[in-house]
């Protein structure tokens, strides 16, 4: 079958490699119908950390062709989407839906390492079905799909874990898709204002078209445009949806006393010189967190059903497998009006 492959630093191949084969009795094989490029596979683009020859993309949605015969919840023929982090599928957090914090330290995320390839290809091999993989309800649409096997849930915890409260003001620094989902997804908590950081004009006019207030961070720096637009004080709730380290300063420089910093940015810094002053003289709240994608199914399937997001509009581009290197060349350039890749593995 045909998959993309990185083969070094800023170069994604699609070559033909083995086809998948069934990862035990617990495991799905699928034919991927629509698979999509996340800002977590630039982090690999940029420098291929993990080593290179990786079968790229946790990112993927498709029909089962084969289970083995432990699988209870799927069946081939099922229309399914598949959650973007697994872990051993077994342990109390795998089974609560929480592979992040798996308990028999397996968790992972597909299409990151050469043990587990990913999705950016004709056909995907998913572990413990039963706890990864999801039937796609009647009606779902191929882009609402997708956006459940990442991108929402992980917009979804950065919001639900910024301590939201009605009436309140939000940052959000960064507005990728991630950072997108995370905006629609603190409406649920009933802000005030939510306040949408980034420096790509187009992202920025996305953010404000869904309700939120615009900061350009290249005018000036972010955290003084929040106080500028707080009287002073900041935001009670801040989003970090970037992963850099600018960014995660950015975040707690935004926050207000007594305020909560959620960060969801990928960032795999050991030693980030950081303002501990900041933190402690204003008693702000940390969190940070690698996406317990199944778990947030239960709230996310129906708030999706019942049309909450405005999640279509988000794959601005649609574009055969086959044209993954010059898909990823556009997303990691920002160019074009580009805010997410939906790759067709037939094409
Ligand atoms: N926690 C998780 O489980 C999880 C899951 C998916 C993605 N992620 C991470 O979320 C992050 C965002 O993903 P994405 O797909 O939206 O990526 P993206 O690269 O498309 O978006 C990042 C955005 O941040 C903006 N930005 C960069 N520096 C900034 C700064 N200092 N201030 C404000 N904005 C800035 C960029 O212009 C861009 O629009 C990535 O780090 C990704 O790895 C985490
Ligand atoms: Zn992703
Ligand atoms: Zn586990």
């Amino acid at each position: 079958m045909r998959a993309a492959v990185l083969a070094g630093p800023g170069d994604v191949r699609v070559e033909q490699v083995p086809d998948p084969v069934l990862p035990g009795p617990s495991g799905v094989i699928i034919t991927v119908a629509r698979t999509a490029i996340c800002g977590s596979d630039l982090h690999l683009y940029h420098s291929a950390p993990t080593g290179t020859g990786i079968q790229l993309g946790h990112e993927a949605i498709g029909t089962v062709v084969e289970a083995g015969p432990d699988v209870r919840t799927v069946r081939p023929g099922d229309r399914v989407l598949v959650s973007g982090f697994i872990g051993c599928g077994t342990c109390r957090p795998c089974l609560a839906g929480q592979p992040n914090v798996c308990g028999n330290g397996a968790g992972a995320a597909l299409g990151t390492t050469l043990d587990l390839p990913g999705g950016q290809s004709e056909a995907l091999a998913v572990p413990f079905a039963d706890s990864f993989v999801l039937p796609i309800p009647d009606g779902m649409a191929d882009e609402e799909a997708v956006a459940l096997t990442d991108i929402l849930p992980t917009g979804y915890l950065g919001a639900a874990r910024a301590d939201i409260r009605p009436g309140s003001t939000v940052a959000i620094v960064g507005l990728g898709p991630v950072g997108i989902m995370a905006l629609q997804c603190a409406r649920l908590f009933g802000p005030a204002r939510i306040l949408a950081i980034d420096m790509v004009p187009e992202r920025l006019a996305r953010a404000e078209r869904l309700g939120a207030e615009p900061i350009d961070a290249r005018q000036a720096p972010a955290a003084e445009q929040v106080r500028a637009a707080t009287a002073g004080k900041g935001a009670e709730s801040v989003i970090e949806a970037v992963g850099a380290d600018a960014s995660v300063l950015d975040a707690v420089s935004c926050a207000a006393p007594g305020g909560t910093v959620s960060i969801v940015g990928v960032n795999l810094t050991m030693t980030l010189p950081f303002p501990m002053g900041v933190v402690f003289l204003n008693s702000l709240t940390l969190r940070a967190v690698v996406a317990g994608i199944p778990g947030t199914w239960p709230a996310l399937v129906p708030l999706v059903q019942s049309g909450r997001f405005t999640l279509a509009e988000t794959f601005t581009h649609h574009m055969g497998l086959s044209r993954a290197p010059e898909a990823y060349q556009l997303f990691d350039s920002r160019g074009d009006g580009v805010l997410k890749v939906l790759l067709d593995p037939n094409g």
